[in-house]
């Protein structure tokens, strides 16, 4: 990655909504669970004298460029290279048990996708890898592909890609595999869902785009730690501290509001049981009823910016706490 990377920066999606919406306090303590260039952490730096941030990131390309960018806030900004499922344990090992604030800007950077080495987009040929924390050992995008049946690979692309005809690439990508020639590279893949699903003139986008967003999802387990984060990250607030999550697909915008539906308090069991199991307990409320979508001038600039939606939730008082 280079210095060029940095132009990469008027990607920050919904900035400006993402501060203001946090009620940033002078002094406050904050978490960015997804660092990624550090666009919102510098938001939030510069929107209040004294505030501190801990940006997490599980990439180490993305922990190392967010540093040199953010150097001159010193010891304001504390990198840390983790998965936000372990933000209590990376919050405390900082001294901070509990923050003012969170945000967390789900998915894939705009620098991984651009960066075509590292496997993320149809657009350029590369090794299919596709891991945000490429740590050795670790399965890519290619091992997964190499290694799972043709019904795991099929029920990927449909749960991860929303896509339809996933059994038909799922078919094909084991025929391939089967003759030898296993599908190991960005290209090898575009070109096979391509040549499966076929291209229609004036489709709005290129047939592989959810056969790649499935795996991606799949190689990083990105909904699976979702829920657990948005639990802890609450737990860890202050009273009256804030949550920002930004999602940009509805297989993450209904886990977001499904947890968030819960910690306010709702019943989320299923109609016909006879008594709760969920353990609602209301402990946040939210701030925006819709979510936050960002403005046509954005959208215009930063297509990427197009699904995006903001929610944000405040931390309540502790009511066993209450008389
Ligand atoms: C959309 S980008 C964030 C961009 C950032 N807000 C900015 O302004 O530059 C998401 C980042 O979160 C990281 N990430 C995704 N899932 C993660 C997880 N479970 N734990 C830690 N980091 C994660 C990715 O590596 C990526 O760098
Ligand atoms: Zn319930």
């Amino acid at each position: 990655m280079t210095e060029g990377a940095f132009e990469n920066l008027h990607s920050t999606v919904l900035l400006e909504e993402t501060v203001h919406a946090l009620a940033v306090r002078p002094g406050g303590i904050y978490v960015d669970a997804t660092l990624g260039l550090g666009g919102h952490t510098e938001g939030i730096l510069e929107a209040a004298e004294g505030t501190q941030v801990v940006g997490i990131d599980q990439d180490p390309a993305a922990i190392s460029l967010a540093s040199k960018r953010l150097k001159k806030w010193k010891s304001r900004f504390k990198p840390v290279k983790g998965n936000f499922a372990d933000i209590r344990q990376i919050a405390a090992g900082q001294g901070y048990p509990e923050v003012d604030g969170i945000v967390a800007d789900l998915g894939v950077s705009s620098i991984q996708l651009d960066t075509v080495e590292r496997g993320f987009s149809f657009r350029a040929d590369a090794p299919l890898d596709m891991r945000m924390d490429p740590a050795p050992g670790s399965k890519t995008a290619a091992d997964l592909l190499e290694t799972s049946t043709e019904v795991e690979i099929a029920d990927i692309i449909y749960k991860f890609g929303e896509e339809r005809a996933s059994r038909k690439i799922a078919r094909w990508i084991v025929e391939a595999r089967e003759k030898g020639s296993p599908i190991r590279t960005t290209k090898q893949l575009a070109d096979l869902t391509e040549r499966a699903l076929g291209r229609k003139r004036g489709d709005r986008i290129h047939p592989a785009t959810r056969t790649f967003q499935a795996l991606r999802i799949a190689v990083n387990d990105e909904l699976g730690k979702i829920e657990s984060f948005l639990i802890d990250a609450v737990d860890i607030l202050k009273t009256d501290g804030r949550l920002a999550v930004i999602t940009f697909h509805s297989l993450e915008d209904r886990i977001v509001k499904h947890a968030f539906r819960k910690l306010t308090g709702k019943c989320t069991c299923p109609p016909r049981i006879p008594a709760c199991i969920c353990g609602a307990k209301k402990v946040i409320e939210l701030v925006n009823r819709k979510p936050i979508v960002p403005g046509e001038d954005e959208q215009k600039k930063n297509p990427r910016s197009r699904s995006a939606k903001l929610r944000v939730v405040q931390r309540i008082a502790d009511q066993s706490q209450t008389p």
